[in-house]
C-alpha cells in the first residue's frame, strides 16, 4: 500500500484506475475508493474491498458535465440548473442510466446517481486517467467514513493498493442524493448541500422519510443504502434528545460511572465547557451544524481508541446542516435514543 500526496502520486494513480485497479481519493466531503466506472470487473472489486453489501449502487463521479449523458438519461433543464448551481459540489444527481453504464455500479437498479466533487484532487485524477471514476466512501462497510487518508489507511491497509493523501475532507460529510427521476423530487441522503438550497431551485423537493427514521422492515428502501448498518462505532452510542444543557446526559454519565463502566460524551463546545471535567470529545459550536459535521465521523474514529465502553451524544436542531448531521449521528447511534424531557 502506498500513501502518496500530491502531485507525485497523481500519474501513477491514473495509470492504476486506467488498468482496473482501486484509488482511494479526496473529496471535499469524504474519501472515495474508485474505479473506472466503464469497467465492471474494476467495479466489482470495490465491493469486495469495502466488504460492500451488492445491493447498494455506487455514485459515478465526473470532472467534467460533458461526461454526465454518457451515464445518465433525461437530463432536463431541471438537472441542468442543479448542476449549474451546485457542481462541482457535494450534490448526486440521480436519474436513468444509460445502456452504457454498467449494471453493477447501479447494483441493478435502472437509475445512477453522478455527481461532480469540488477537489482539485479528485477532479484531476478523473480527468488524468480519462475516466469517469465509480467511487463509494472508502472505509470497510458499516464504518464511519473516512475524512482523512489516515482513517482510509485504517480500514484498507493491505486491501488497496493506493491513497492519495490531499489532507482532510473540508465539508467532512456525504454528498446530499437527489433522486430526479420522481415527481416531484426526493433527497434520498441529505449531506453537504442542504435542503434548504435546493428548494431554492426546486422547491418542491420532498425529504425521504428514512431522513430521520430508522429503516422500516418490509418497505423497500429507495435507496438501498439507507436500510443498511452505517457509520457504527465499536461502542453503544445513544443520542439523548431534548433541550439544550439538559441534566440528562451529565446524569447519564455519572451513572455509567458509578455502575462500573466508562463512559465518554460527544458535545457541542459550549456543553462540554458546562459539563466539565467529565471526558468528551468536543464537537465544535452548537450553532454550526457544518462544523460540528466536518468533525463527526473523526469524532466517532475516536471513540474506538477511547477506552470507552459507552458513549453517549448531545442532539442538534435538524435543520440546514443540522439535517445531515441529525441523519449520520442516528444511524451511527444505530438510532438508540433517550428522550431528556
Ligand atoms: O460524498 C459522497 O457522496 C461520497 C464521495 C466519495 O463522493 N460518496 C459516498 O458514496 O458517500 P456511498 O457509496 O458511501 O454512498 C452512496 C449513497 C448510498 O446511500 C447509495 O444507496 C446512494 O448513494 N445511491 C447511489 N446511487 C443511487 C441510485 N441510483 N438510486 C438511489 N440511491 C443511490
Ligand atoms: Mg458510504
Amino acid at each position: 500500500m502506498t500513501v502518496v500526496s500530491r502531485p507525485d502520486g497523481l500519474a501513477d494513480a491514473a495509470r492504476l484506475i486506467r488498468q482496473g485497479g482501486l484509488v482511494a481519493f479526496p473529496t471535499e466531503t469524504v474519501y472515495g475508493l474508485g474505479a473506472d466506472a466503464s469497467n465492471p470487473e474494476a467495479v466489482a472489486s470495490i465491493f469486495q474491498a469495502k466488504g460492500r453489501p451488492s445491493d447498494n449502487p455506487l455514485i459515478v463521479h465526473i470532472a467534467d458535465a460533458g461526461m454526465w449523458p454518457t451515464f445518465a438519461r433525461g437530463i432536463d433543464n431541471r438537472a441542468l440548473s442543479l448542476a449549474e448551481r451546485f457542481w462541482p459540489g457535494p450534490l448526486t444527481i440521480v436519474l436513468p442510466r444509460t445502456g452504457a453504464t454498467p449494471g453493477i455500479v447501479t447494483a441493478g437498479l435502472d437509475t445512477v446517481g453522478v455527481r461532480m466533487p469540488a477537489h482539485p484532487l479528485a477532479l484531476s485524477l478523473i480527468r488524468e486517467s480519462c475516466r469517469a471514476l465509480a467511487a463509494p466512501s472508502a472505509n470497510r462497510s458499516g464504518r464511519p467514513s473516512p475524512t482523512t487518508a489516515q482513517a482510509v489507511l485504517d480500514d484498507m491497509d493491505g486491501v488497496i493498493p493506493m491513497i492519495l493523501d490531499g489532507g482532510p475532507c473540508p465539508v467532512g460529510v456525504e454528498s446530499t442524493v437527489l433522486d430526479m427521476s420522481r415527481t416531484p423530487p426526493v433527497v434520498l441522503r441529505p449531506g453537504g448541500v442542504t435542503v434548504e438550497a435546493l428548494r431554492e431551485l426546486l422547491p418542491d423537493a420532498a425529504i425521504d422519510p428514512s431522513a430521520l427514521s430508522p429503516p422500516v422492515d418490509g418497505r423497500k428502501a429507495a435507496s438501498p443504502g439507507i436500510a443498511h448498518r452505517h457509520y457504527a462505532p465499536n461502542i453503544p452510542l445513544t443520542v439523548v434528545i431534548g433541550s439544550r444543557y439538559s441534566s440528562k446526559l451529565p446524569q447519564l454519565y455519572d451513572d455509567t460511572l458509578s455502575s462500573g463502566g466508562t463512559p465518554i460524551l460527544l458535545l457541542s463546545d459550549e456543553s462540554s465547557e458546562a459539563f466539565a471535567p467529565r471526558r468528551c470529545i468536543p464537537l465544535g459550536p452548537y450553532n454550526d451544524p457544518a462544523r460540528i459535521s466536518s468533525r463527526l465521523f473523526n469524532a466517532l474514529r475516536e471513540l474506538d481508541n477511547s477506552g470507552a465502553t459507552v458513549a453517549f451524544a448531545e442532539s442538534f436542531p435538524a435543520e440546514g446542516a443540522g439535517l445531515a448531521l441529525m441523519n449520520r449521528l442516528l444511524r451511527a447511534a444505530g438510532f438508540s435514543v433517550i428522550h431528556s424531557d
